[in-house]
């Protein structure tokens, strides 16, 4: 089926999931206060789904985005994550409560666990699915998780995970992980899908977009939806925030898609999960 603005990809527990999302992670200081307009913007230009965390300080803006937007909740996909620092079976519960409060919604559509804490994501997961079981989240789901967690955590769970959110672009294309969670039913979902803006000097990006007359973030970005993962750019900026979502139009040759696949380097721009707890000190 074409892929457009509007339409998702359906979750393994039938929820619809949209294809494009606007991040709000602010990586500058100064784009903090630009949250609220961001997502504004991102709701007039049709975007249907905001991914944020407890970690990004700033549900508070996107609640309230949402409901100046004039676009029923109903219609608005909205991720939020429990961050490293209150993972744990309470601690998750009481997190949850938090971020409904700073969103001031009633209910979340996907709750990820942002980074797979060892000592602690399998509580984290239980609390999770009480959450779920309780109606409070549509959908439950992972981050940073490679096969080994996954593993680990499809051995005792009750409730498989809806998505895996992980670094994904044409320098890291994530393969073996994206070959597992299609086996296991997990939609993958792309962080970082423009590599931090990195990949639009890639001279074959620029060779692409000329040959499609598109920009360099649409021809990246069109990739994700073809290699049927869900993508989610951040920008502050209005005219970017058009520009990442008119994707939908045109299509990538096989031989392009090859091309593209084969700039990957395992190259990560942010943090490596199987590095995070040493590098962050969260090892016990
Ligand atoms: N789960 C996780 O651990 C995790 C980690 C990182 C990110 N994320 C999520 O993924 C989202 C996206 O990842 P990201 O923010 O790291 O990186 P990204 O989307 O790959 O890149 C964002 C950067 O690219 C620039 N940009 C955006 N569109 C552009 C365009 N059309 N042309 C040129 N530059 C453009 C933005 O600048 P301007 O704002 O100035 O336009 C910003 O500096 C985050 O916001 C967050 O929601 C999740």
């Amino acid at each position: 089926m074409t892929k457009t603005i509007s339409s998702g990809v359906t979750l393994n527990n039938g929820v619809v999931m949209p294809w494009l999302g606007l991040g709000v992670w602010q990586g500058r200081p100064e784009d903090g206060a630009h949250v609220e307009h961001a997502v504004r913007t991102a709701i007039e230009a049709g975007y249907r789904s905001i991914d944020t965390a407890a970690a990004y300080r700033n549900e508070q803006g996107v609640g309230r985005a949402v409901r100046a937007s004039g676009v029923p909740r109903e219609e608005i996909f909205v991720t939020t994550k429990v961050d490293n620092a209150n993972q744990g079976y309470d601690a998750t519960l009481k997190a949850f409560d938090k971020s409904l409060d700073e969103l001031g919604m009633d209910y979340i559509d996907l709750y990820l666990i942002h980074w797979p804490v060892s000592a602690h994501y399998m509580e984290t997961w239980r609390a999770m699915e009480k959450l779920y079981a309780e109606g409070k989240v549509r959908a439950i789901g992972v981050s940073n998780f490679q096969i080994r967690h996954l593993d680990t955590l499809l051995a005792a769970c009750s409730v498989v995970p809806a998505v895996n959110q992980v670094e994904y672009h044409p320098r890291l294309t994530q393969k073996e992980l994206q070959g597992y969670c299609n086996g296991k039913g997990i939609q993958l979902v792309a962080w970082s899908p423009l590599m931090l803006g990195r990949l639009l000097e890639e001279p074959l990006v620029q060779e692409l977009a000329g040959k499609y007359g598109r920009t360099g973030a649409q021809i990246v970005l069109r990739w994700d939806l073809q290699n049927g993962v869900v993508t989610i750019p951040k920008s502050a900026k209005a005219e970017r925030i058009y520009e990442n979502a008119d994707i939908f139009g045109f299509e990538l040759s096989l031989g392009d898609m090859e091309r593209l696949d084969a700039l990957n380097r395992n190259e990560r721009s942010g943090m490596d999960p199987d590095k995070f707890e040493e590098l962050w000190g969260l090892r016990n």
